[in-house]
């Protein structure tokens, strides 16, 4: 592996930890905010950033290549809104996706086959998770973001109604 691929993907890594623990924070002021459907939505979501993680890591141990696991500042604990909140996720994962592209781009320049193999299955999940977040936020600027609207949404996260949402996991809150 070149040395700038081990770098770019140790960097990588803190995009994937930062989010999980953002996402983390999320869940626990959506649960706070009386939205149980939208709260386990990001505690999962939370949860695959760090397989996420785990998958780099795996790689890079499987190959035999050093790991520097990076420090991750405090998240926000407030959001101004549900709306925001999922605009800020949609964002996330926007920059996720970028860093994965560049990455993808030096793996192949690099003719790094294992890393192309690696990251291909990162830019399809990228692609799922851009949408999904997508999705909600779309939904909510359509049905508003407070009242009504917003409770019905909240149910069909719970539910896994939203296209691209999985359904919530049996007995999750
Ligand atoms: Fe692992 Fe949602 O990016």
């Amino acid at each position: 592996m070149t040395k700038d691929l081990l770098k770019g993907l140790n960097e990588h890594l803190k995009l994937e930890f930062r989010a999980s623990h953002e996402y983390l924070a999320m869940s626990i002021w959506l649960s706070e905010h009386d939205l149980p459907g939208f709260a386990t939505w990001m505690r999962k979501q939370s949860s695959d950033e760090l397989l996420h993680a785990q998958r780099i890591i795996d790689h890079l141990v499987e190959r035999d290549q050093k790991v520097a696991l990076p420090a991750i500042a405090a998240p926000p604990m407030t959001w101004k809104s549900a709306e925001a909140l999922c605009a800020h996720v949609l964002k996330n994962e926007q920059d996720v996706t970028a860093s994965i592209n560049e990455l993808y781009a030096m793996a192949e320049k690099a003719k790094d086959r294992p890393g192309v193999v690696m990251l291909q299955w990162f830019v399809t999940e990228q692609m799922e998770e851009e949408a999904a977040a997508r999705a909600v936020l779309g939904r909510i600027r359509l049905a508003g973001n407070t009242g009504v609207g917003l409770l019905m949404i909240d149910q069909e996260l719970s539910g896994g109604a939203v296209p691209g949402m999985p359904a919530a996991p049996a007995g999750a809150a």
